[in-house]
């Protein structure tokens, strides 16, 4: 049998044992009683009983085991020209001391810290300090709009919040300062305070009596010790878009957390202490909370912390530089990054100007990757490179070709097979699985193993509703595909209204809420598009009320406006088009789908269920009007 084999199979027979093997890489003050709590299925926990302390795990572990001259981090920033490093005990005394700042501001353990920043030490510091002392961080991404903050304040009700003046995109500096006071003011939850880190880039005013400089708040502060926590206990919130406005508030325990992400840097990434690994994310995404900071520096890695882009900064060679001067061994990022990068440089000349020497594997996730960015980059890097598929709700990886154990054969287009944990099915409408090669939902088969969600922040029942009621016994992931002869995973499309716009994901239902609420919107759909950079991109459908006579570019220009300033730039909606009607079926359902196919160029049946087939026609014509619609050059057109 092979290695992959005999331990895949093992973590379904004995995931006790399996996971309980694992848990001995941990640090625990006091060891669980059991691995997998299964008393209040389908509410399963891990490690319950044990206590233990993240932050320790992360930092004074290694240091105490003789790595405290090694670096931890390192930021480099293209955006403001600055490198700066930290070894692991520079990084346990900011942490430290910044962890006895949030005491003296009040912060106790089971306490929220929304922490609001852009890709700056402090946000690493920040996360890793609430993890110290116990608090519960959620770190809310600095593309979204201060409404979205909003929610995510009114949710997680923070007693403080960590933020910084400002951002820096390439082509303009984000005054974060501004979107926090608004976000605070449209909250109906005030936090007791805010810590501001003042960027030289543009500096932010301060409200007198809530504000306080970071430089201040340490000022004169007695380092925090760790603090024990239950494994059970969460470490952090993260909120993920759902099929409605209001976000998931996605929990992340801390035991099953540490046991897993540090299981997975040598199983699937196959890096070692010590050596260099980067996530060219950013802190905001799960991506930037498991493999920015949890997983590299549980494991003794030396993590990167990059402010800037894959191209434009300067320019399409960025992410070889990085790779070149911090010796990075493994990298992660996602297809959008590649294909931006391909799009600027085709013949990937760039690459030549830099020693990759060192650098052994590229993962990508994040969306669905086309096998021609992944041939692409594997030939042009000479590396492999490897797709993998997950989700904020599991923390870490439930495909992949896991490096660490045995390398399988890449096959372009599919992330490969269940990571060892996962007993990943592929299910029809009647809880039935289907044949090698039939799409079908997939599905996780419960329990899920250590680190995923255990539920939704405050929202059992939510949490129970949306991942565990469709198919009984399993976790809804809300992709859909299928798994080839071979079991090899391929995710093909999702089967709710979240899309991925550069490797983010966003919620077309909330989009349309917005939308909605324009005086002059009678109703509108909102579908993602294929687009060749980023994947996939939000366009708007809109139906105007009887009566409306202003010009419909004007009410297009609006609505784009609209849903920037209450979602935010990261959503990307820059297109709608203005039609009489939207099509639906009898019963009164927009039929999405079939507009998302007419606006990809793709073959379209009309559904027998459809209330007037004349609305499809409009709907294409106004597409066309946009530059969408034009038939696919595969199928014998002109384009
Ligand atoms: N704070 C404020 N605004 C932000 C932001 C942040 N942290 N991040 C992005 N934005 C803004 C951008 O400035 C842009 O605004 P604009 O409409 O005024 O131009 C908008 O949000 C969309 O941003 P982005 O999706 O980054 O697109 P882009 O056109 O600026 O850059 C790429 C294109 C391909 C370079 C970029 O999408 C990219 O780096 N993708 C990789 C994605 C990634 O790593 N995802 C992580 C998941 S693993
Ligand atoms: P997020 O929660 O933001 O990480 O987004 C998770 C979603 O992104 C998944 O449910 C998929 O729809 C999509 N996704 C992530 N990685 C991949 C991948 N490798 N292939 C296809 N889709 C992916």
């Amino acid at each position: 049998m092979s290695p992959y084999r005999r331990i895949y199979d093992r973590s379904l027979k004995d995931p006790s044992g399996f996971w309980g093997e694992a848990a001995a890489e941990i640090d625990w003050g006091r060891k669980w009683n059991k691995a997998l709590d299964d008393s209040r299925a389908p509410f399963y926990r891990w490690f319950a009983g044990g206590q233990l302390n993240t932050c320790h795990n992360c930092l004074d572990r290694h240091i105490a085991a003789g790595r405290g001259v090694q670096l931890a981090l390192i930021y480099d920033s293209t955006v403001t020209g600055t490198i700066q490093t930290f070894t692991y005990s520079e990084l346990r005394d900011r942490v430290a001391r910044f962890a006895g700042a949030l005491r003296r501001q009040g912060v106790e353990k089971g306490d929220r810290v929304i922490i609001y920043m852009p890709m700056v030490p402090e946000a690493v510091i920040a996360m890793l300090a609430c993890a110290r002392i116990g608090a519960i961080h959620s770190v809310v991404f600095g593309g979204f709009a201060a409404k979205e903050l909003a929610t995510r304040i009114d949710d997680a009700k923070p007693k403080l919040i960590v933020s910084a003046s400002c951002g820096i995109e390439p082509n303009r500096v984000v005054q974060y300062k501004p979107l926090l006071d608004a976000a605070i003011e449209i909250a109906a939850h005030k936090p007791r305070g805010c810590i501001i880190l003042q960027r030289p880039q543009g500096r932010a005013n301060l409200i007198a009596g809530r504000d306080i400089e970071w430089d201040e708040a340490v000022a004169g502060c007695e380092p925090a010790d760790c603090v024990p926590v239950a494994a059970t206990d969460p470490l952090y919130i993260i909120y993920t878009s759902g099929t409605t406005g209001q976000p998931k508030g996605i929990v992340r325990d801390n035991g099953g957390h540490a046991v897993a992400l540090k299981w997975t840097m040598k199983n699937i990434y196959n890096v070692e202490p010590g050596e260099v690994y980067w996530a060219a994310s950013d802190v905001g995404w799960v991506v930037g909370h498991s493999y920015i900071v949890y997983g590299p520096l549980l494991h003794g890695c030396t993590t990167i912390l990059y402010e800037g882009k894959p191209v434009g900064t300067p320019d399409a060679g960025a992410f070889w530089r990085v790779i070149a001067q911090h010796g990075v061994r493994v990298m992660f990022t996602a297809p959008t990054a590649i294909r931006a990068i391909k799009r600027d440089d085709p013949n990937g000349e760039l690459i030549h100007k830099y020693d990759l020497s060192k650098f052994r594997a590229l993962f990508l996730a994040g969306e669905r990757c086309d096998p021609d960015t992944l041939r692409w980059a594997g030939t042009k890097l000479k590396v492999p490179v490897i797709d993998h598929w997950w989700q904020t709700e599991t923390g870490w990886p439930v495909t992949a070709n896991c490096l660490g154990i045995e390398p399988l054969p890449v096959k372009p287009g599919s992330s490969t097979v269940p990571v060892p944990g996962y007993d990943v099915r592929v299910l029809d409408d009647n809880s039935r699985e289907v044949a090698p090669g039939k799409t079908g939902c997939i599905v996780v088969k419960l329990p899920m193993p250590p680190g995923c969600l255990p539920t939704l922040w405050n929202a059992d029942e939510r949490y129970r509703h949306s991942y565990l009621v469709a198919f009984d016994g399993y976790y809804l992931t809300g992709d859909a595909g299928f798994k080839d002869e071979d079991g090899y995973v391929w995710i093909m499309s999702r089967i709710d209204d979240v899309i991925n716009v550069a490797g983010h994901r966003l919620s077309t239902g909330a989009m349309e809420e917005v939308i909605a609420s324009h005086p002059d919107v009678a109703e509108c759909a909102v579908v993602g598009v294929a687009d060749e950079l980023k994947g996939e991109l939000p366009l708007g459908f809109v139906v105007l009320k009887a009566g409306v006579a202003r010009d419909p570019q004007m009410i297009v220009k609006d609505i784009v406006q609209l849903v920037r300033d209450n979602i935010g730039p990261v959503a990307s909606f820059k297109t709608a088009t203005v039609v009489q009607r939207l099509p639906k079926t009898r019963s009164g359902k927009i039929l999405r789908g079939v507009m998302k196919r007419i606006a990809d160029g793709a073959e379209v049946k009309v559904p027998p269920t459809i209330e007037d087939a004349g609305a499809l026609d409009e709907i294409g014509a106004a597409l066309r009007e946009v530059g969408y619609a034009k038939p696919r050059a595969s199928e014998g057109s002109e384009t």
